[in-house]
């Protein structure tokens, strides 16, 4: 490498414009094109002139002139330059000792300035790839087999240069390598390849790719290495590299098949083609600082780079090898045979294959920010909860009649998030369980039926819970309040309205410590110390559903319940304990337990099983030991603060409220809120609507929602109420 940039060859041009006129007859305007170890002179409009470096064998430029023979030949679609003949009838002649050759023009702009790079493009890309594939196979010349520095199977070569990078670019790059380690090259068909379809060599007109131009890197290698290449570069500044990786793809396979091991090796080629480039540059600036071209792909390869290193392992090569073509199947197949009581997230449904952090994944190479998954609560596919959940697993699984020390640890744990007197914990599979058996325990203590909840409530999915949930019995389908349920109205701030007055003393009063589905509300400071007073002078007792708003997610408290200055008498929890898994849990005071313990046993299958509670121990050890009731703090009243700020630019942001991640906002109508949804959702934003009229915008994120996230979110919020403005 270091002889290949020292001999780069150093014509002025002047010297380019006299060659032009002296060996070809050809005048007109010069312009020195940038290369990296050779010189290109654009002579006039329709010429080039080529300085090869002075390392280049004659024999190699037969080769490059052999191929553009063929390719004029047998992909005709694509435009291909010719070699022009000397006065002296030779196509390749030597001056000041180096060869030199001239080529016509082709008018086109290079792919890197042909913004933005549409689903079409990357498409003509990947046919324009394939047919250049199609149209080398069967060719072969001697100068094509040769030890070549970019070439994918000499990655090694650029490996020496790891150790001029800083320690966290090294680390990036590690994986990259050892996943490289593993392609079975044995298993790639060979062929001659261009193996340089980056940005700057591929050329567009109207929209569609040309030409490939710059044989400079031919080399004899595996045939797939040359679509790797394309989709190294294709990926670089994309909002979404994968996806833009897959247009090309799958374009490409279109035209030209790819083997079961081609798709094995082809994503981790192309990072592989990033990493060397990378190095390389890192070894080039070092030799040549004030080269430019050097530079080129140099900041925007790093920056995509820490983007892939981000994305979850296995997806990009799922999306590569076509997963999205099972989406619409999948939607017909889920029609005729599941349940029709279910509706399905957006107008245009998701098909999400990974998860990973506060992001989610699609089969087409879409990611997307999810601000409404409060079950990932430690991040999507946390990997201590996956391994814990994985570990268990593989040892035991089995219900709650043995010893078990992972069961002993939970309830300890999670018994000592909660003041005196909740002590006791029972342990179930999901929020509705934890609610149904909360209402037995009260019901069992008190001796009473009758259950008070607030307006718009849900509670869960059993018959008993949708008889207490105003969502439901109030909502489609729902057969309106029954007998012994008393509703008590949204609070206001207004004290004098908060009255608890029933027909008949109730078991128990159930509410959540911020209002869900009445659409993010925070309850008014002092109201359910008011509420509770009333309740427990009737005799009853006073349930907190923690299912949405426990585990830090308030952010200066770990239960939603202590913002309020309250202690429940029983407390349920689900969706985010487990993380995904499913678990659910009650914890309730020595007392309650005891009335509930008259006899008949509690048993359930698998609460309490040994996997849910070594997965529930690694979601309270990730809560603690990544501070995630202090990002939900920091992040959600920089997210709040920002929401204030857009509402006093967007009318149609109505109200903003929330606490620590638990957030919303009000929009005028049902219709902007469920249009902005949509929109968000192009944008690679998740967000859902809430509320009794479906007007209001709730955020509750992952707590691993970072400030940058914040930002991103606010920006596009930003950007699409403007749109719908
Ligand atoms: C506040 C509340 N309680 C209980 C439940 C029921 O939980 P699950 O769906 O796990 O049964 C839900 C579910 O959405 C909920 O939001």
């Amino acid at each position: 490498m270091a002889t290949v940039v020292g001999s780069a060859p150093k014509f002025t041009e002047r010297d380019a414009a006299r060659l032009a006129a002296e060996l070809y007859g050809i005048q007109g305007d010069v312009k020195a094109l940038p290369s990296e170890r050779d010189q290109n002179f654009r002579i006039g409009t329709n010429h080039v002139l080529k300085v090869a470096n002075a390392g280049e064998l004659r024999e190699f430029l037969e080769l490059q002139h052999d191929t553009l023979a063929r390719l004029r030949h047998f992909a005709r679609n694509l435009e291909w330059p010719v070699v022009l003949q000397s006065r002296y009838g030779a196509d390749i002649v030597e001056a000041g000792g180096h060869l030199i050759r001239m080529l016509t023009w082709i008018p086109g702009t290079c792919y890197a300035a042909a913004p933005p790079h549409s689903p079409e493009l990357l498409a003509s890309l990947g046919r324009a790839l394939a047919q250049m594939d199609l149209a080398l196979a069967g060719f072969d010349h001697p100068a094509a087999h040769r030890r070549f520095h970019w070439d994918l199977r000499q990655a090694t070569d650029a490996l020496q240069f790891l150790p001029l990078l800083p320690a966290e670019k090294r680390e990036l790059l590690a994986p990259i390598f050892a996943a490289w380690e593993h392609i079975d090259w044995n298993a790639l068909p060979q062929s001659v390849i261009h193996n340089d379809a980056n940005d700057y060599n591929v050329l567009v007109r109207e929209g569609r790719v040309v030409s490939v131009l710059d044989f400079g890197d031919m080399v004899w290698s595996a045939t797939v290495c040359n679509l790797a290449v394309a989709l190294a570069y294709a990926m670089l500044g994309q909002q979404d590299p994968i996806a833009a990786a897959a247009a090309v793809t799958s374009a490409y396979r279109e035209l030209r098949p790819l083997s079961e091991s081609d798709l094995d090796a082809l994503y981790p080629l192309a990072v592989t083609r990033l990493a060397m480039s990378v190095c390389y540059c890192a070894w080039q600036s070092a030799q040549a600082p004030d080269n430019e071209y050097l530079n080129i792909s140099n900041r925007p390869a790093w920056a995509l780079l820490e983007r892939l290193a981000a994305m979850p392992d296995g997806w990009a090569a799922e999306v590569l090898r076509g997963a999205a073509a099972q989406k619409d199947s999948l939607l017909s197949r889920r029609r005729r045979t599941l349940g029709p009581s279910l509706s399905i997230s957006y107008r245009d449904p998701l098909h999400i294959t990974h998860g990973r952090g506060a992001y989610l994944y699609d089969s087409g190479g879409r990611a997307y920010l999810d601000c409404v998954n409060n079950v990932a609560h430690v991040g999507h596919s946390h990997p201590r909860v996956v391994r814990a959940a994985a570990d268990q697993m593989a040892r035991l699984n089995t219900n709650t009649r043995y010893l078990d020390a992972h069961l002993v640890e939970y309830i300890e744990r999670l018994a000592a998030t909660l003041p005196e007197p909740l002590c006791v914990v029972y342990l179930v599979c999901s929020g509705s369980e934890a609610n149904e058996l909360a209402l037995r325990l009260a019901r069992a203590h008190t001796g009473r039926e009758d259950v008070m909840v607030v307006d718009t409530a849900y509670h869960g999915n059993t018959n008993a819970l949708i008889q207490i949930s105003p969502y439901k019995f109030n909502g489609p389908g729902g057969r309106g309040k029954p007998p012994h349920v008393t509703v008590l109205p949204i609070p206001s701030a207004d004290p004098t309205g908060w009255q608890a007055a029933a027909p008949a003393p109730p078991a128990a009063f159930i509410c959540e410590s911020a209002l869900s589905c009445a659409g993010q509300v925070i309850l008014p400071p002092g109201y359910l110390r008011e509420i509770y007073a009333q309740i427990r002078a009737t005799g009853a007792v006073c349930i907190a559903d923690e299912v949405q708003t426990g585990f830090g997610r308030a952010g200066s408290h770990f239960w939603m319940f202590e913002t309020q200055g309250v202690i429940p008498d029983i407390v349920t929890m689900g969706k985010p304990i487990g993380n995904g898994h499913p678990i659910g849990a009650v914890i309730t005071t020595r007392e309650i337990a005891a009335s509930f313990a008259n006899g008949m046993e509690y048993f359930n299958t698998f609460g309490g099983n040994p996997v849910s509670c070594a997965v529930g121990l690694a979601v309270l050890d990730v809560i603690r030991d990544e501070r995630l009731q202090e990002n939900a703090l920091t992040v959600g009243e920089y997210l709040i603060a920002g929401l204030r700020d857009l509402q006093t630019r967007e009318a149609l942001i109505a109200d903003v409220r929330g606490m620590g991640l638990f957030l919303g906002f009000e929009m005028p109508h049902e219709r902007e809120a469920t249009e902005l949804v949509n929109r968000m959702k192009e944008r690679g934003v998740l967000l859902s609507t809430d509320g009794p009229l479906h007007n209001v915008i709730k955020i509750k994120p992952p707590l691993v929602f970072s400030r940058a996230d914040a930002d991103l979110l606010l920006a596009h919020l930003h950007r699409t109420l403007r749109e719908l403005h």
